[in-house]
């Protein structure tokens, strides 16, 4: 039998056994050596057959214990869509938001605010060896400027390899290289927008995205976002019918702070819908390759044909958020998007461009982008787990498909913004909900940062949020104290 076929078929009766309660709850699994010497299979087949079941969520490795039967996700409630303003609004988050994210750097504050991966999961000895290597190799490229070609050619070709898998390929034409996936965001914003005009965005929305619309004098429009399947297309038909959206902004791949994927039908129906109307559609897909599925979920890019929708991404959250390196697929936008582009920072770093073109070409990103996978969605269904055993009775939580965030609605009467003060108290950081909307929805919603492994420590910090919601907080109402 080929070996493809043995691991699955030892997946399949191994999760037989499971689903029928043979193997119970929490129950260890026999050892690797035993199930491969009484299967008569080797230890690998086994291994694949056990991480087949760890990412289907059946089986959990414990360090140095071995694989044990995981017990099924906590029976919190599930998240429902809320209905927010019908007018579009002007901004006004960055003074809290930079006072949130600030708050959230004080040593020994428990990591659940800024969405940022822990350092261990990211490749970092690969890529001092990489750079060291194209400095040494391409001596010149620190003693040039470029203007007028700003793009490695080599980074552009990998860009559009990737794509493929995409529903792509890109065209090479239409790209430009970034130093960020804010840096595209923001170049977009201002190749079709002017200050004063509308953009619509999810609800909730990333509050960097709103950060953008507040800096660029723009006004949001919040349009109804499911938890589960994202942005509403139907309410974005409805609010677009007079005209005056002048582009709409979302993540359509692992929303932040949602963790939603829009299934592919409202995506061909979103790209289909904005290209009708004449509104750019700036799509952030910076969690698309960071998806719990078996398959990449496509862009809504895959499914433009009018060239309207700008793909904006970067390697922030899969290799590592220092790297300053991204890219926007521009459409028939892109000849605006760079001279943006020229303006605000010429071009992006060459040897990082280089460095970035070296390390997708090996087999090394594929690797770190299962090793992701894995950890990200385990992180996050432990912080589920975390939720579900320390938050007060009435809480819900999202159920992410991609990308490292957990979104959490507390019960009704709770207000994360009021109890902020005292988590910080407590070397607690997390990001209100209120943050993820220019209307100040959401004050009884909180975000939560997975990016590191789920330990006591962490754990012990979801315990003190927990009764710190629980006890609604008395002390920081007094004080009156946002944050
Ligand atoms: C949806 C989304 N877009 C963009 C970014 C920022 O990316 P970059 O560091 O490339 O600017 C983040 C980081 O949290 C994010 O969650």
């Amino acid at each position: 039998m080929a070996e493809e076929l043995r691991y699955e078929k030892l997946a399949g009766e191994l999760a037989g056994l499971i689903a029928s309660g043979v193997l119970a709850c929490g129950e260890r699994l026999p050892s690797l050596r035993r199930l491969a010497q009484e299967r008569r299979l080797s230890v690998s087949t086994v291994v694949q057959a056990l991480r087949q079941l760890e990412d289907r969520g059946l089986v959990e490795a414990r360090p140095q214990s071995g694989y044990f039967v995981r017990r099924p996700p906590p029976r919190l409630a599930e998240l429902e869509t809320r209905a927010p303003p019908e007018a579009a609004i002007s901004v006004d988050i960055s003074q809290r938001l930079m006072r949130v994210l600030q708050a959230s750097n004080r040593p020994g504050m428990a990591p659940l605010a800024a969405a940022l991966p822990a350092n261990e999961l990211l490749p970092v000895t690969a890529l001092h060896r990489l750079y060291a290597g194209v400095v040494r190799r391409h001596p010149q490229l620190l003693a040039t400027a470029a203007y007028l070609q700003m793009d490695e050619p080599a980074l552009l070709r990998q860009l559009v390899r990737r794509s493929l898998v995409w529903g792509g390929p890109l065209a090479s034409e239409e790209l430009v290289i970034t130093n960020s996936c804010t840096e595209a965001l923001s170049l977009c914003l201002r190749a079709v927008t002017k200050p004063g005009d509308t953009v619509a965005v999810e609800s909730p929305a990333y509050y960097l995205m709103l950060q953008l619309l507040e800096m660029l004098g723009l006004k949001a429009l919040e349009i109804p976002t499911d938890p589960r399947t994202g942005l509403s297309v139907e309410a974005l038909e409805l609010a677009s019918r007079g005209g005056g959206i002048a582009a709409c902004l979302l993540v359509a791949n692992g929303s932040n702070p949602l963790g939603c994927v829009m299934p592919d039908d409202k995506k061909r129906r979103l790209a289909a819908l904005t290209a009708a109307r004449g509104i750019p559609l700036i799509e952030d897909d910076i969690y698309g390759d960071l998806h719990f599925s078996e398959q990449r979920p496509w862009p809504v890019k895959a499914f433009d044909t009018a060239g309207n929708v700008m793909l904006c991404s970067s390697f922030s959250k899969s290799l590592s958020p220092s790297l300053r390196i991204g890219f926007v697929a521009a459409g028939r936008f892109r000849s605006a998007v760079a001279l943006h582009k020229t303006m605000s920072s010429g071009a992006t770093n060459p040897v990082t461009q280089l460095v970035l073109a070296e390390f997708l070409e090996s087999s090394a990103y594929e690797r770190q982008l299962r090793q992701l996978r894995r950890n990200y969605r385990r992180q996050v269904e432990a912080m589920q787990d975390a939720v579900a055993r320390h938050f007060p009775a009435g809480t819900r939580v999202a159920q992410p498909q991609a990308g490292y965030v957990l979104w959490v609605e507390l019960p009704e009467g709770c207000d994360a913004s009021r109890s902020y003060e005292a988590a910080l108290a407590e070397k607690v950081a997390y990001v209100p909900g209120e943050l993820f909307s220019p209307s100040g929805m959401y004050r009884n919603c909180l975000r939560l940062n997975c990016g590191n492994p789920h330990t006591p420590q962490i754990e012990d910090a979801v315990l003190r949020l927990g009764r710190i919601f629980a006890a609604g907080n008395a002390r920081h109402s007094r004080a009156g104290g946002n944050p």
